[in-house]
């Protein structure tokens, strides 16, 4: 069992594979760790994640007041989001957000990671919904990501980066690296004529390793909102699990209805 000063260390270690990877730009990223229920350490506000020590590190409670910080530090501004995980998942120990460069693209473009194109991706990560814009700092974005919590370990923030959460930091860090590698492989196949997808069976027996493999989180197959509505699951869903937010294709379909009864109408 690690001390605190340990989990510090490790806070700095997390910080410099992120900002060295190009996770995050200049200061931008943060990421926490659950010490008890009422006891969690997160990276400070406006620092570069790749240059902390120890002593940067804040402590704050379950609502996210600071317990402890030194002088010159204050917990990240996105401290909310991070306790609204821990809040509604309690098997998560520590958060992680970044704005790695493919999976922020993907969240720009509102095109969530829902094709089943290599193994890997698909037994760690299953899909990778986006949730809906929010202006940073503000409970837009807590309340923006609740929705998808119960159902993915993975998300994309609308034109702003990308969350992951797990049972230990590195295991939550190890998601954000996942995630931007399928988002950077998806981007690299649709620029040579899009990817061949693993078919349902393929994906159906991804699912079955992870379920002997016993991997922590949500399970994709499930606990997809759209197989418990009786509809296609995870990866077979056409990008239809992003939570609250109606798919695109929908928004067409009612369009295009309306469109016809209105013109049935003489409209
Ligand atoms: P903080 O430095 O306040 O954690 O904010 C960085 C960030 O990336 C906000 O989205």
């Amino acid at each position: 069992m690690q001390n605190e000063f340990e989990i510090k260390k490790e806070m700095c270690e997390i910080g410099k594979r992120v900002y060295n990877r190009g996770m995050v730009a200049a200061n931008d990223g943060n990421f926490s760790v659950k010490l008890n229920d009422n006891e969690f350490l997160c990276t400070p506000t406006g620092v570069s994640k790749g240059f902390m020590t120890p002593e940067y590190i804040c402590k704050v409670d379950a609502n996210g007041n600071v317990l402890q910080a030194n002088k010159g530090f204050r917990p990240s501004s996105e401290i909310k989001m991070h306790m609204r995980v821990y809040k509604e998942r309690p098997d998560v120990n520590s958060v992680v957000h970044a704005h790695p460069l493919y999976a922020t693209t993907f969240a720009i473009a509102g095109i969530p990671l829902t094709q089943p194109i290599m193994p890997e991706a698909v037994i760690a990560l299953g899909c990778v919904p986006i949730a809906k814009y929010g202006t940073p700092s503000t409970m837009e974005i807590p309340d923006a990501v609740s929705e998808h919590l119960q159902y993915f370990d993975a998300v994309l923030l609308e034109n702003h980066g990308a969350l992951t959460y797990s049972d230990s930091l590195l295991n939550a860090y190890h998601k954000m690296e996942s995630v931007e590698f399928y988002a950077r492989l998806l981007w690299q196949t649709m620029q040579i004529g899009g990817p061949q997808e693993l078919n349902k069976e393929q994906v159906e027996k991804l699912y079955e390793i992870r379920r002997q493999f016993g991997l922590p989180g949500k399970h994709p197959a499930n606990v997809c909102p759209n197989a418990k509505a009786g509809k296609p699951s995870c990866h077979t869903c056409g990008g239809n699990c992003s939570g609250g937010a109606a798919p695109k294709a929908d928004a067409d379909l009612v369009a295009e209805i309306t469109r016809k009864v209105m013109s049935q109408l003489g409209m």
